[in-house]
């Protein structure tokens, strides 16, 4: 993650969906963002704001909502950040409806956790996570329909299925 943000400007904007314990921030304060988050469960806006304290915490606009259905206007953040989420978390049909609200709210950049298999690759079917069914070609194209096209890419891990996780940081392509 950290290398990611390195390629981008500092002081820029970001939303963080899912924000969970809002591991990130303390990179997003260094790089002087200033910094959105959102989860849907207020149990893990607590334990955010008990893991930052409350200096990093209230520095950090953070909402209770759900990622299908973002509450901010169109273009209103440079970077997205969305990780441990759309690959495992929620599935293929919901997930496509999260992309299509993550684009409309982001007008630079976007830095999303996705899977992909190690041989072959094939589609999920809407009530299946994504998990790391997909080849790389199948995820490209999948955020390229959704406005996102990836520009670099971070290994997170690499299953004993040989199934790849990475950070791909993406530049929003315009409307
Ligand atoms: C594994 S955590 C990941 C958190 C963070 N992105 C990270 O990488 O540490 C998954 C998070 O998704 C949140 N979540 C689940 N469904 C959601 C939804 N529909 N909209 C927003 N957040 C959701 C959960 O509350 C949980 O905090």
């Amino acid at each position: 993650m950290q290398t990611l943000l390195d390629t981008l400007p500092k002081g820029i904007s970001v939303l963080d969906v899912p924000f969970g314990t809002g591991r990130f921030v303390p990179y997003y304060r260094e790089r002087d963002y200033q910094i959105s988050g959102l989860d849907a469960s207020g149990h893990m806006v607590d334990a955010a704001r008990k893991a930052l304290g409350d200096e990093a915490f209230y520095d950090c606009f953070v909402c209770i909502g759900d990622a299908a259905k973002l509450r901010y206007p169109d273009g209103a953040f440079d970077l997205l950040v969305s990780t441990r989420f759309l690959r495992d978390i929620v599935t293929f049909g919901p997930a496509k409806q999260m992309l299509k609200e993550m684009a409309r709210v982001t007008r630079r950049w976007a830095i999303i956790q996705l899977g992909e298999a190690a041989e072959g690759g094939e589609m999920p079917n809407d009530d299946e996570t994504m998990a790391g069914r997909m080849s790389r070609q199948m995820v490209d194209d999948l955020l390229m329909a959704h406005g996102f096209r990836p520009i670099e890419r971070r290994l997170v891990a690499t299953g004993e299925d040989g199934n790849r996780i990475h950070h791909i940081l993406c530049e929003r392509l315009p409307n």
